[in-house]
């Protein structure tokens, strides 16, 4: 299976040498780490759908703003699945369970590079995806984070709110040609291979506390990082890389950019916290060959905690 998956990578890479764990363009010299092979599998193997042989498309010059939209049935449907996405829990109360909204990780709207930006989203959709092993619509994705990430309900396909989010995306999605990933896409991959929660401790105690709160609970300035108002386990955000990548980049909020060790860290204890579990996870990667940071027990695999 490993062989398998390293020839993979490596045959990818000579045709995308910039693809990596969450689809985002790599700043490093590429694989050469056991646990970074691994998880690139895991990612390059999920984006494979007719995209790898392109390079991406340039982040967009003008990312568009709902409020250029003009005043037609249209437009009133994209503002509205705007209005949704940066007020979930208002628009959506018996959909959503926690403190959480969309755009408290998807920031300025889904509209900011290297913070899991929505730009092109719809050019790499529907794809198929390692963690379930099926080929996922944008509908798919959609209700994953709304159940893992807002530990809430999965949203018919059919229901206006639903339809309302995808016009939003498509509208974020303009000039960005079908099957290609975009520059700044996910986040930046941190590529480092450990992380002391102990460290993380105090990183979390001098640089997050302040807005995210002392317990993790969250504060007028920001949401929940860990408790049961915060992600769920089977969150994307609940594996250190994923966090560290996001972290690393865009906090703390009013400072961003971090050194890639110190958000390491605190991706691992963040996440070594309590926080609501995800009661499908154990169906995650349901043939095997979940990345190395993944919380919780897959096919073939028990999480290592961090040191
Ligand atoms: C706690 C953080 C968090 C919240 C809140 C969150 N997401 Fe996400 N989302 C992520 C992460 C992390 C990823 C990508 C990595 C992964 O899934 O492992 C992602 C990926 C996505 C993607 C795929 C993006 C791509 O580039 O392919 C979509 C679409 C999406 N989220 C929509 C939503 C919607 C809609 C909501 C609200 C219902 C939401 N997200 C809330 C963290 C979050
Ligand atoms: C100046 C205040 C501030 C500081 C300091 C800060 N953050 Fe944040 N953080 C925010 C805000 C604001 C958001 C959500 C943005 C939104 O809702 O538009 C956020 C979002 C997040 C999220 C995704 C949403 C969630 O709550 O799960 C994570 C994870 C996160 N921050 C981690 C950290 C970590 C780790 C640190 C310390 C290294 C940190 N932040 C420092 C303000 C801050």
């Amino acid at each position: 299976m490993i062989r398998r998956l390293t020839t993979l990578v490596l045959a990818l890479s000579a045709v995308a040498a910039c693809w990596s764990p969450d689809g985002v363009p790599s700043h490093s010299a590429g694989p050469s780490a056991r646990a970074v092979n691994v998880a690139d599998a895991e990612d390059v193997s999920a984006a494979a759908g007719g995209m790898a042989a392109h390079a991406p498309a340039p982040w967009p010059d003008n990312v568009p703003r709902v409020d250029t939209l003009s005043d037609t049935p249209h437009g009133a449907q994209i503002r509205r699945g705007h209005a949704i996405l940066t007020a979930t829990k208002d628009s959506l109360p018996q959909y959503v369970g926690n403190d959480l909204r969309c755009t408290s990780c998807h920031l300025d709207d889904g509209r900011r590079a290297n913070a899991l930006p929505w730009v092109g989203l719809m050019a790499r959709f529907p794809q198929y995806r390692t963690r379930n092993a099926k080929i996922n619509t944008i509908e798919d994705r959609v209700n994953d984070c709304l159940e893992r990430s807002l530990v809430g309900r999965a949203l018919p396909n059919d229901d206006p709110a639903m339809r309302a989010i995808v016009s939003y995306f498509a509208f974020l999605s303009n000039d960005v040609p079908v099957g290609h990933r975009v520059q700044g896409q996910g986040a930046p991959p941190v590529r480092l291979e450990t992380a002391n929660r102990a460290r993380g401790d105090s990183v979390y105690a001098t640089t997050c506390a302040r807005c995210h709160g002392a317990a993790g609970e969250g504060t007028p300035l920001a949401p929940p990082v860990w408790g049961e108002r915060a992600y769920s386990l089977g969150a994307g955000m609940g594996r250190v890389r994923t966090m560290a990548a996001f972290v690393a980049a865009n906090m703390p909020y009013d400072n961003p950019g971090m050194d890639p060790q110190d958000a390491m860290d605190v991706a691992a204890y963040v996440n070594s916290q309590p926080r609501p579990t995800f009661a499908r996870a154990a169906l995650d990667w349901p043939f095997g060959g979940a990345p190395a940071d993944v919380p919780y027990a897959t096919v073939g695999r028990t999480p290592v905690p961090w040191e």
